[in-house]
């Protein structure tokens, strides 16, 4: 499966910002004032996941509308999701786990790539196949602080984007870590305020989070 390319690296895009909003769109016409609110608030990088029948469709909207975001596509599960995001607009990919087929569709498609580990060994199967920055997810389930805190001898040149259990509270806490690239969560985009359409309280919150330090 290996087609002879290197994985595109993330690691300019993890250098945008602190915290990678991760964003469940259930009706397109959300998806333009959302990603508005979050820019506006600091949060240029965005993670739309597939999750929604209305993820793709929410893809091609901020790509339009919001040419200035760096958006990405996330819960990517299958080899031919790759391509449909690339031509959707997304300029990067996330997958909650990895596998050999999906490194080799990311290859292919020429997307910077963002692949999820939980254990030291996806990560170091991940290092040979060329990536350096690699999601930890479910980050909270796995281990949290202390797996980052762990493995930062073992695996010293690698970074990570822990995500899933990451909240305002501890988000500080793991941003304080040398070997995190940079934090991903939903709690910058709240439900309840995007089905209020309340832009307000997710600009507040992405403001605050994109103040956030990273060491
Ligand atoms: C993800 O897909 O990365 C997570 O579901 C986000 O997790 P959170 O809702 O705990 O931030």
């Amino acid at each position: 499966m290996d087609i002879g390319v290197d994985i595109v690296d993330i690691t300019a895009i993890a250098a945008r910002a602190p915290v990678i909003p991760v964003l469940t769109i259930e009706r397109t016409a959300d998806a333009v004032p959302l990603a508005r609110a979050l820019l506006k608030g600091g949060l240029p990088v965005l993670e739309v996941t597939l999750r929604t029948p209305a993820a793709v469709e929410a893809l091609r909207a901020i790509a339009a509308e919001v040419p200035e975001a760096v958006l990405g596509a996330g819960t990517l599960l299958q080899v031919r999701q790759f391509d449909e995001v690339r031509r959707a607009g997304a300029t990067f990919a996330v997958c909650p786990g990895c596998t050999p087929q999906l490194v080799a569709a990311a290859k292919a498609a020429g997307l910077p790539f963002l692949p999820g580990i939980q254990t030291v060994s996806e990560a170091m199967a991940l290092a040979e196949q060329g990536a350096t920055v690699m999601k930890f997810f479910p980050a909270g389930a796995a281990g949290g602080i202390a797996w980052l805190k762990a493995a930062e001898a073992p695996l010293g040149s690698l970074r990570f984007c822990p995500t899933g259990g990451v909240t305002a509270e501890n988000a500080p806490h793991y941003l304080a870590l040398g070997n995190v690239a940079c934090v991903g969560g939903s709690w910058v985009a709240p439900r309840q305020a995007v089905a209020a359409g309340d832009w307000g309280c997710i600009e507040r919150l992405a403001a605050a989070a994109s103040q956030l330090k990273r060491r």
